[in-house]
């Protein structure tokens, strides 16, 4: 028995922020953010949340598969900007699209974290506790990047991809994961500090972080670059696959110079491994599953090719799925 997905969908705000949008306000130029990253432009939300996307993209992926909401038996939502702390996106999806027979709850592995929910609820469905499931990375990075740090702010972007998933013949193969939590303060976003009646620090002592997202963008494109291909050697081998036999490299979307040095280390070619962040830029756990629905809707994976999903992120945490499409 394996699970298999079976359906995808995905949602982006209207509106469209360009990189000359950014230079009306940021020290930066169009070419610098093109030649550092390949991105071209971003979604940011305006009037749509964490929810409303996500529960868009869950319908989409719902209807490709044919399924109703009341079908689904586990929704995994991966996000690190949901509307609320509690109650998480994934029960707010379930309300949302009407899944009332589902369990559901939150995974926060950053931008692996769709692919951890859904070496999860492979988990699940292949030890028999549920026959489906939808998986959902939903993302509003732009409410929490500081507008006034150029060497952040620019690469994020909000949106979201859902999958839905179930029990089949084929499908996923093997799976790939782990955390480094010593190197987490490479990129972080602290919540508010414990300030309380009982502490003895008076409140201007007590530090307020800065509520924004943090990076060191150097150390996180050296962990990702060395990280992944390992990640994805070490897939294979569980796989019992050669990589010549992998049709797509679908891999977190964060700078294609990443993506790009990759495939170099891998020794496969560029075609293989698809991008969309030249429109989307970063959307955290919402860029494996809209770069998946882009693909799938534009009819560029066959059903019987293998495909690679591989991503990294906060955490840190990493990991890469093989998959029989
Ligand atoms: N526009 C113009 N100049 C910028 C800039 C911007 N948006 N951002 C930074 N700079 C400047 C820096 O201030 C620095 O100037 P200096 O040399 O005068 O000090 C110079 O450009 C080079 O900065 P540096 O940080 O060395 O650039 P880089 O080549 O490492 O690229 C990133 C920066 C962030 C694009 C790159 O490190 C990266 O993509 N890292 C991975 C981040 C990531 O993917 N995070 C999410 C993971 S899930």
């Amino acid at each position: 028995m394996a699970t298999r997905i079976i359906g995808t969908g995905s949602a982006t705000p209207a509106h469209v922020v360009t990189n000359s949008d950014l230079e009306g306000f940021l020290d930066t130029s169009d070419t610098w953010i093109r030649e550092r990253t390949g991105i071209g432009s971003r979604h940011a939300a305006t009037t749509e949340t964490t929810t409303s996307l996500a529960a868009e993209a869950c319908i989409k992926a719902l209807e490709d598969a044919g399924k109703k909401p009341e079908d689904v038996d586990l929704i995994l939502a991966a996000t690190v900007s949901p509307d609320c702390t509690f109650p998480c996106l994934a029960c707010q999806i379930q309300a949302e699209i009407g899944a009332d027979n589902a369990t559901a709850y939150d995974v926060n592995a950053a931008c692996a974290g769709f692919l951890f929910a859904l070496n999860s609820a492979t988990a699940y469905i292949e030890c028999g506790m549920y026959k489906n499931a939808l998986i959902v990375g939903a993302e509003v990075l732009t409410k929490i990047v500081d507008w006034n740090d150029r060497s952040s702010c620019i690469l994020f972007g909000d949106g979201a991809g859902a999958a839905f998933v179930e029990q089949a013949d084929t499908g996923v193969v093997a799976m790939e994961q782990g955390a480094n939590g010593k190197k987490g303060m490479v990129l972080y976003r602290y919540e508010r500090p414990v300030q309380n009646p009982f502490c003895e620090k008076a409140d201007e002592e007590v530090s307020q972080g800065s509520g924004f997202l943090e990076m060191n963008g150097q150390e996180v494109f050296r962990f990702a670059v060395s990280q992944v291909p390992e990640s994805i050697q070490k897939v294979l081998v569980k796989a019992g696959w050669d990589i010549s036999e992998v049709d797509h490299f679908v891999l977190h979307q964060a700078n294609a110079r990443i993506i790009q040095s990759i495939a170099k280390r891998l020794g496969e070619p560029e075609e293989k491994f698809p991008m969309n962040l030249q429109k989307y830029g970063n959307m955290s756990s919402a860029s494996i599953p809209v770069l998946l629905d882009e693909l799938n809707k534009a009819g560029e994976l066959k059903r019987g090719e293998k495909l690679i999903l591989s991503g990294f992120g906060a955490g840190l945490t990493y990991g890469a799925t093989a998959l029989i499409w």
